[in-house]
């Protein structure tokens, strides 16, 4: 019997095992997926002993995403650009490989719940510059998106992530963040502003384009205060949660064999 995981510490609060465990229940496959809290100091150790217990990958959180690509055997191109992994597998011949599922997930989001998104149709704008924004980023690049702007409370994140992905960043002050929403058709919150507990993203929505897609990579409340303002401005949106089932449909397709179907009743399972 296959089985698969999520590394963290915390884990208990990943949504992981109850998504996975849906998949395992609605195509009848005999498998178990589990959460497992590892300490970073365990990390190389629990990698090496998981594969010998029956385990033939794990998703990973933080705060083990990076480290993972150290004590990986074969690093996917957009794992390592992206500097982070979401997702090992286990292969037959011991070697561990590791990918980045994060901005599949994200793009994927979009194109389900946007059909007609188009990434080149004009400058896209991401606030945030922490690890789930280097996924958005190299997703976005990849999908053809010209111009990309980016705002982050701490400039230099940002000026980081232009250094790595290169021409087509352009860098705005964190006090310029509503200004960069100007001529916007893709805008993107991937700081944890709005989340559960947090104060909301405030950004001045004026120069947001009604004809703009507009998503929040937060899930938790599902409706963000960002994402009831700028749907308030006739924006269409995309919430979070979507990016979060489908970054996990790579990885279920490895483990066990069948690629699972994101829909409503997905949602529901996670909810
Ligand atoms: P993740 O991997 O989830 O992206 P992260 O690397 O800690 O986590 O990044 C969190 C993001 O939220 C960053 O863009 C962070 O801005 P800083 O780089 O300036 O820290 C942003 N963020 C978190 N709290 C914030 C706040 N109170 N105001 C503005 N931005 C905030």
């Amino acid at each position: 019997i296959p089985l698969a995981g999520v590394i963290g510490m915390p884990v208990a609060h990943s949504r992981s095992p109850q998504l996975h465990g849906y998949w395992l229940r609605q195509y009848g496959i005999r498998g178990h997926y589990v959460p497992l809290p590892v300490m970073p100091e365990h990390l190389a150790e629990v990698l090496r002993i998981l594969p010998r217990a029956g385990f033939v990958g794990v998703n990973v959180t933080i705060p083990h995403k990076e480290a993972v690509l150290a004590l990986a055997d074969v690093v996917t191109d957009r794992a390592a650009l992206i500097g982070a992994a979401n997702t090992l597998i286990f292969r037959a011949d011991g070697k561990i490989h590791a990918d980045n599922t994060d901005g599949y997930g994200f793009i994927a989001n979009l194109r389900q719940n946007a059909p007609d998104w188009q990434p080149d149709a004009g400058p896209a704008a991401l606030i945030g510059a922490g690890g789930a924004a280097r996924a958005v980023v190299a997703s976005l690049l990849d999908s053809g998106v010209k111009e990309l702007r980016i705002t982050n409370r701490t400039r230099i994140r940002s000026e980081q992530i232009k250094a790595e992905f290169g021409a087509r960043l352009v860098v705005y002050d964190w006090a310029q963040a509503g200004n960069m929403l100007d001529n916007a058709t893709t805008v993107v919150n991937a700081t944890s502003l709005g989340m559960q507990g947090k104060q909301a993203l405030r950004i001045p929505l004026d120069a947001l384009n009604p004809d703009a897609l507009v998503t929040d990579l937060v899930y938790t409340p599902l409706m963000t205060p960002f994402l009831t303002d700028a749907q308030s401005r006739g924006c269409r949106i995309v919430d979070g949660l979507g990016m979060l089932l489908h970054q996990a449909v790579p990885g279920f397709e490895r483990w066990f064999g069948t690629r699972p179907e994101v829909n409503d009743d997905t949602r529901r399972a996670v909810l």
